[in-house]
C-alpha cells in the first residue's frame, strides 16, 4: 500500500514510518518545511509538501495514495480549540477527497477525552462535553464519512511513551523540573491509560490493513496508571519530591495541563485486541519514566 502519512516528522509518525516500511508499505510523508523534508528523504520516505492550515494540500496527498494515516496536530495548547478547528477542516478536506473510494483513512484521537470515572471502551462515542468535546467533534466527521464510502477509522491514543517521550507526562516533567516538585492532584488515584510507541505503531498498521469502516480502536497497553505512581516516577527521574496538591491549586501549578491532571480516564483496549489481533508487548509507562541507570 502507498500510505499518505501526516505528522511524519513527529514522535508517533516516525514510529509509524518504520512499522509501515518494515511491512513492505510505501510512505508519502507530509512535511511543512525544508528541514523535515530532508529528514524524511534521509529516512527513505517520499515527501509531500503541505500544511494543516491549507487543507487542499492535505487532500491532494490523501488522493494520491491508497490509504491515509493522520498524525499531524498543532500542539500549542494555548490555542487548543483553534487548533482543533484547523485540524477538523484538514480532516474534512482529506475525507471529501476520498469519498466513495473505499480507501482507508485513520484519524488520531485521544483517550483522555472520554467521560471521567469509568473505564472507557471502543463502544463509547465521542465525548460531548469536557476537554474532549472539541476534538470529539472530529471523530463525528470520520464516522460520517465511514457511511460515505471511506474505510474511515479512529485510533484513540493514551499517553504514548518510550524512554524519551511520555505523552502529556512530558509536559508534567517540565513543570516538575521548573517547580522542583512532582505534583499529583488529591490522592493521585486518578488513572491515565498508556502505551509504548512501538505497540501504537503496530496498531496503526493493523488498522490500515484490516480495520473496519467506522471502527474506533484503542491503542492502550495499560488501562489505567495511577497518577501518584506517575508523579513518583517523575520525582525519581528528576530527583525532586512527589507531593499532593488540591484541585484548586492545580491551574496555578500545571498551567494548561490542569484540565487533564486530575482526570480519571481508565480505558480498555479489549475489543481492539480481539478485532485486530493486536497484543501490546512494550514496557509500561512507569518503567519508561525510571531514571536511566548510570
Ligand atoms: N504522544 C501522545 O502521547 C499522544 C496522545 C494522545 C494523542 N496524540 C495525538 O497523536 C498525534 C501525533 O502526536 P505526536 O506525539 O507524534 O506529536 P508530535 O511529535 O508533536 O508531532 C506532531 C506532528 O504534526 C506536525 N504538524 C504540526 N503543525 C503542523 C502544521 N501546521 N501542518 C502540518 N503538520 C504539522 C508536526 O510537524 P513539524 O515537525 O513540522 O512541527 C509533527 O510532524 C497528534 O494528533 C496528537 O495530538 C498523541
Amino acid at each position: 500500500m502507498r500510505v499518505f502519512l501526516t505528522g511524519a516528522s513527529g514522535f508517533i509518525g516516525s514510529a509509524v514510518i518504520e512499522e509501515l516500511k518494515a511491512a513492505g508499505h510505501e510512505v508519502l510523508g507530509l512535511a511543512r518545511n525544508d528541514a523535515n523534508a530532508a529528514k524524511l528523504e534521509a529516512a527513505g520516505v517520499a515527501v509531500h509538501r503541505g500544511d494543516l492550515s491549507e487543507p487542499k494540500t492535505l487532500a491532494a496527498g490523501a488522493a494520491a495514495c491508497d490509504g491515509t494515516v493522520h498524525c499531524a496536530f498543532i500542539h500549542d495548547f494555548s490555542q487548543y480549540v483553534e487548533n482543533i478547528a484547523i485540524d477538523r477542516r484538514a480532516v474534512e478536506a482529506m475525507l471529501a477527497a476520498l469519498e466513495g473510494s473505499g480507501k482507508p483513512f485513520i484519524l488520531t484521537s485521544g483517550t483522555l477525552m472520554a467521560d471521567p470515572g469509568r473505564e472507557a471502551t471502543e463502544e463509547d462515542g465521542a465525548s460531548a462535553d469536557g476537554p474532549g468535546a472539541a476534538r470529539g467533534a472530529t471523530e463525528l466527521v470520520v464516522e460520517d464519512y465511514a457511511r460515505r464510502g471511506v474505510r474511515a477509522m479512529i485510533v484513540r491514543l493514551p499517553q504514548v511513551h518510550d524512554r524519551e517521550k511520555h505523552g502529556l507526562v512530558t509536559y508534567a516533567i517540565e513543570v516538575a523540573r521548573e517547580k522542583g516538585v512532582s505534583a499529583y492532584v488529591g490522592d493521585g488515584a486518578n488513572r491515565w491509560a498508556a502505551a509504548h510507541v512501538s505497540d501504537v505503531a503496530r496498531l496503526y498498521r493493523l488498522a490500515l490493513e484490516k480495520g473496519q469502516a467506522g471502527a474506533r480502536y484503542h491503542a492502550v497497553g495499560e488501562s489505567g496508571v495511577p497518577m501518584r505512581d506517575v508523579a513518583e516516577a517523575v520525582g525519581r527521574r528528576l530527583g525532586v519530591p512527589a507531593a499532593s496538591i488540591t484541585p484548586e491549586e492545580a491551574p496555578a501549578h500545571f498551567g494548561f495541563l490542569a484540565m487533564f491532571a486530575g482526570r480519571d480516564a481508565p480505558t480498555s483496549s479489549r475489543l481492539t485486541q480481539e478485532r485486530l489481533g493486536w497484543t501490546p508487548t512494550g514496557p509500561g509507562l512507569v518503567e519508561d519514566l525510571e531514571p536511566v541507570a548510570a
